[in-house]
């Protein structure tokens, strides 16, 4: 079993972050998204793993190395514009041979392992109907919004329908799917879709059609599409909720702490009051400052006489003099300040590189 996990992509609903820097690799409580899932993929086994890079390649390829460090093997394929999630597939086709795979999209994050769901369809393959693909579902209350997939009695996928007005069901297709040889066959006979792009939807359908067996799964922990602001934040929300205690750098006698948080080897903090769950990264400097629950500050990042909750601060970034940051993701080697005093609380999406002086 391989696995193809993409991570090209335009990213427009990231912007203005996604301008200069891939958003599979902004981190979730202080580690990249795309992380998470080349993890997933080895605790489950995998790890013969082509990656689709995009405009941001030189950016994945450096973050990621070949795969050593993950004890995996990485194959980079580069897709020359975001032609679609089957058009991935179909550019993988060397790497992909006739071997089964799953396919991971790099920017969402789950909560179960993906062991389980591949076993159960390499149990399914060995049975005696063998199915072609598994897709993995999520019960969602706003279907609208989804890929949305119809089942028959025995659970089986009939049809897959993208942002229905009228959803069939209200099970989502999370972005990790099993695929056996036959979709390579299914993304070279389908067309592209009114909006341009090879459609997996349009490739599981195709397998449908032709009368090929497609199983489903159910997922019961959450998933989150990271690919806006919102959920970007809640993700950061759900895995610091996860983290234990674990103090590597500095914190002075004037400072106080509660609840579980993790400071990294490097970081200072002074005169400073942390309630966790958060995550300070290495070499950072809290002063004069209180950094409240779901906050994660990057490495090497100031916060320096302000107030910060529920937000993700990346590396290199300077919060100064700011009364409250709060739901907010800040880019790298940005500095937010203030130059007059102004009690008001700041929400902001602020790229690499900015400077924002609140006046
Ligand atoms: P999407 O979030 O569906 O698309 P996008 O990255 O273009 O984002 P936006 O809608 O904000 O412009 O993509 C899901 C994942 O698949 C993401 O990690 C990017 C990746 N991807 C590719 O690698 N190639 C593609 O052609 C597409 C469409 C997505």
């Amino acid at each position: 079993m391989k696995a193809l996990i993409l991570a090209g992509g335009a990213g427009t609903r990231l912007r203005p972050i996604t301008h200069t820097s891939a958003k599979q690799l902004v981190p979730v409580a202080n580690k990249p998204i795309l992380f998470y899932g080349i993890e997933a993929m080895v605790a489950a086994g995998i790890t013969d793993i082509g990656i689709i890079v995009g405009d941001t390649r030189a950016e994945v390829m450096a973050a990621l190395g070949d795969g050593q460090r993950f004890g995996a093997a990485f194959t980079f394929i580069p897709q020359d514009a975001p032609l679609g999630l089957a058009h991935c597939v179909l550019i993988a086709a060397d790497f992909l041979g006739d071997d089964d795979f799953v396919m991971y999209l790099g920017d969402n994050l789950l909560e179960q392992d993906l062991g389980a769901f591949v076993h159960s369809f390499e149990t399914a393959r060995a049975g005696a109907d063998p199915p072609t693909a598994q897709i993995l579902l999520k019960q969602v209350p706003d279907p609208q919004r989804f890929g949305i997939a119809e089942l028959d009695k025995s659970g089986n996928v009939v049809r897959l329908v993208e942002k229905p007005d009228n959803p069939p069901s209200d099970l989502a297709l999370v972005g990790v799917y099993l695929f056996d040889c036959t979709i390579n066959e299914a993304v070279r006979a389908i067309a592209p879709s009114p909006r341009g792009e090879l459609e997996i939807t349009d490739a599981i359908q195709w397998l449908v059609d032709q009368g090929k067996r497609v199983r489903c799964e159910l997922l019961t922990g959450w998933w989150i599409d990271t690919g806006k602001l919102t959920p970007l934040l809640e993700a950061n929300r759900l895995l610091l909720e996860k983290i234990e205690t674990r103090i590597d750098g500095k914190v002075d006698d004037t400072s106080t702490i509660d609840g579980r948080v993790v400071i990294e080897a490097g970081a200072i903090v002074t005169n400073s009051t942390l309630r966790g769950p958060l995550v300070i990264g290495a070499g950072a400097r809290i002063s004069d400052s209180f950094v409240g629950p779901f906050s994660a500050v990057g490495d090497g990042c100031e916060v320096v006489n302000s107030e910060v909750e529920h937000s993700v601060i990346m590396e290199r970034s300077k919060v100064i003099d700011i009364q409250r940051l709060e739901d907010s993701l800040i880019g790298r080697e940005a500095v937010v300040s203030r130059s007059h005093l102004r009690p008001r609380a700041l929400r902001l999406m602020v790229g690499d590189h900015c400077q924002i002086d609140v006046e």
